[in-house]
């Protein structure tokens, strides 16, 4: 395939414009990894084109996390999506935000919880860039990962709630061998907190197998999750959740679909994941 790299906004509404069919889009923040390739296949198995936006978004992140060093590598970025893309636009923080900016697009009560009780600010940042990228692209289809559960959510919400004409498309998580969920912030990780790391999994894992066994005390499921994260030394558990999966409010009894969810530090990595229980 030969794939078109823009960066600027004429070049990728022009690039746009003369696309005929359906378009796929996978937004991502780069350093793409095998979670990302089966976001982006699957835009390829369902739409006519696909367009990949890679920037690292500076309003979701807040002063004291990690947008600085966050991983970059758009050569082998491009490498990696080459085969299934059409075209992949890499904006510049001064092309999205320029000077004067001053328009901000928030999802109320559903990023209280979770990630944005632990990151203030973050969604506000997420549904602005989302916003923008939608706006901007024009997708028919946009494609987004279960790995941050709450973000789909959101981003669900905001296209209702705004009247985007844009399916959404949630993939499922992708895995290590050892369930440690695909992250590009994986790569921070030393060979021993690596392998302290795959103590989430371990945890949503045992949670689980008592929901199976017929538990439907989300207390239990919570505690059953804290146990075994405290069970590592070098995780440090920010949050443990059983929630409603469509609200997101935490449950006493679990009654119909729910959301296992977690952030756990290690070392200087904060690190989520999450199952979802079927109900
Ligand atoms: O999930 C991400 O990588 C980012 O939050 C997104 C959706 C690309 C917005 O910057």
């Amino acid at each position: 395939m030969n794939m078109r790299i823009v960066s600027t906004v004429d070049e990728i509404r022009n690039a746009r414009l003369i696309l005929d069919g359906t378009v796929g889009f996978v937004p991502t923040m780069g350093f793409l990894h095998a979670g990302h390739l089966a976001l982006i296949r699957r835009a390829r198995d369902e739409c006519r084109h696909v367009i990949v936006s890679i920037f690292v978004n500076p309003t979701q992140f807040n002063p004291n996390e990690d947008l600085a060093k966050y991983p970059r590598d758009l050569k082998r970025d491009f490498r990696l999506i080459e085969p299934f893309t059409d075209l992949v636009w890499t904006p510049t923080p001064e092309i999205m935000y320029p000077q004067g900016y001053q328009t901000w697009v928030e999802v109320e009560t559903l990023t209280s919880p979770l990630e944005g009780a632990a990151r203030a600010g973050h969604f506000r940042g997420v549904t602005t860039v989302v916003a923008k990228l939608f706006n901007i692209i024009q997708p028919t289809k946009a494609y987004f990962g279960q790995k941050d559960a709450q973000q789909a959510a959101v981003v669900r919400r905001m296209v209702r709630d705004l009247n985007f004409p844009i399916d959404i498309v949630v993939c499922p998580i992708v895995r290590e061998a050892d369930g440690l969920a695909l992250s590009s912030r994986n790569v921070y990780l030393n060979a021993e907190q690596r392998k302290a790391a795959t103590v989430l999994f371990r945890s949503l894992s045992a949670a689980k197998e008592l929901y199976e066994a017929g538990e439907r005390d989300a207390e239990k499921l919570r505690a059953k999750m804290k146990t075994v994260l405290a069970s590592e030394p070098l995780a440090k558990s920010q949050y443990v959740s059983c929630a409603d999966y469509d609200t997101l409010d935490e449950l006493t009894a679990i009654k119909g679909k729910a959301l296992l969810s977690m952030a756990v530090v290690i070392g200087e990595t904060r690190l989520i994941d999450n199952f979802v229980l079927a109900g």
